[in-house]
């Protein structure tokens, strides 16, 4: 149909809600005035309140990739040894930053679809004495995994090494918890699970972050958190450059609205989107991708059928239906689709979701009873 907006399945960008979009179009609040301070303020306030991190927090005009360059240059020196966890694209990009910046990197890599395990980041540390900080994403967007980030948390702390969280994709629909789990910096980004539009990214700073900060010497300028810190410290808080007024007006309606539905409702909502999205995978007889699949709430990766090609069905649920998923990444090109259910979605869209999803799998030759992924996620509604 001619202009119907695009159905974003994806993992970010998410759907926006119109509450955040009409925010976005409302007049701009001056960026050096009381008006743009108190929206500041509410936005900070916000990011505390979803990643329960009572430290200072740094918001940045820029994507996630800023967040995560923000992350690296405020608290190392080159030379600085590091260890990067991967356990995929996202992973990949910390260790091409953490190079970038001249870092002695160790990395420990994991097949795509693994997550990362306690006792091996702390056999990395333990092989390698000296390394300063460790690097890693909580949701592994390209491969729909997430990582148990408590149990490392507790690993990089009894060893007293400096804790850095990519939380893009999950801050906001996965249990957080920066200050309960000790992770010193964590990133954050505008168009995933908290709803609102591309352009922002934040960043939680610790105290132990803090003295980092101060004994590193990484060429940084537009991402300093010192020019940040001093900023949201005037009289009317500010950011030191010129921000993204817009996108914060959006985001603070985002976060208004999420308050509204409270924090153990959305986390909630997100575990019964995920086994609704589980469900009507293994109702059409398809193998899901990835380990700890309980863990795995925001992002779900599809093994594709045999003879058919993750593009192609991409494709397909994007010309039939506006429909838009994400393909395999990396090495998992040509091996699995992903939908991403986070942010402003409800079951609703799963079920409209799953009966696209069977129409174009049929179309392009999968032998499946139709209607068997919808009934199965129909089934998860009906249970208790
Ligand atoms: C886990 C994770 N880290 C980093 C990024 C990069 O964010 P951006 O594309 O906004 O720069 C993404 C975006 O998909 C992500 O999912």
């Amino acid at each position: 149909m001619p202009n119907r907006p695009e159905i974003l399945m994806t993992p970010g960008p998410t759907p926006v809600p119109p509450a955040v979009l009409i925010a976005q179009s409302e007049p701009l609040v001056y960026h050096r005035g009381p008006g743009f301070g108190a929206l500041l303020t509410e936005v900070i306030d916000g990011i505390r309140w979803q990643a329960n991190a009572s430290g200072d927090v740094a918001v940045y005009t820029s994507s996630g990739t800023g967040g995560m360059e923000g992350s690296v240059a405020n608290i190392v020196s080159a030379g600085d040894k590091v260890l990067v966890v991967s356990v995929g694209y996202f992973g990949d990009r910390y260790k091409t930053i953490c190079e970038r910046f001249g870092l002695d990197v160790t990395f420990l890599g994991y097949n795509w679809g693994q997550v990362a395990k306690p006792e091996d980041v702390a056999k990395a540390l333990d092989d390698n004495p000296g390394i300063k900080a460790v690097f890693i994403q909580h949701s592994e967007t390209s491969t729909g995994v997430c990582n148990d980030i408590e149990p490392i948390a507790r690993v990089v702390k009894e060893r007293d090494r400096l804790f850095v969280v990519d939380a893009i994709s999950s801050v906001g629909a996965v249990e957080l918890d920066v200050d309960g789990w000790g992770i010193d910096v964590c990133v954050g980004g505008s168009q995933k699970a908290l709803g609102a539009t591309p352009g922002v990214a934040f960043i939680t700073i610790s105290e132990k972050a803090w003295e980092a900060h101060r004994n590193s010497n990484a060429p940084r300028f537009y991402f300093d958190w010192t020019a940040y810190k001093d900023a949201a410290e005037r009289k009317n808080p500010e950011s030191p450059w010129t921000p993204a007024i817009s996108v914060l007006q959006g985001f603070a309606a985002a976060i208004r609205m999420a308050r509204e539905e409270g924090l153990d409702n959305i986390l909630a909502r997100h575990r019964l989107l995920s086994k609704m999205v589980k469900a009507g995978v293994r109702g059409i007889d398809l193998p899901l991708f990835g380990e700890n699949l309980e863990r795995s709430l925001i992002v779900t990766a599809v093994k594709v059928p045999d003879g058919i090609s993750d593009e192609a069905i991409v494709a397909k649920l994007r010309s039939r239906f506006g429909i838009v998923t994400g393909p395999g990444q990396g090495p998992l090109k040509g091996k699995i689709f992903r939908i991403g259910h986070l942010g402003w979605v409800d079951p609703l869209d799963v079920l409209r979701f799953f009966g696209a999803l069977e129409v174009v799998l049929a179309e392009l030759g999968y032998p499946l009873k139709l209607g068997s992924g919808v009934a199965a996620a129909q089934e998860v509604l009906l249970q208790p």
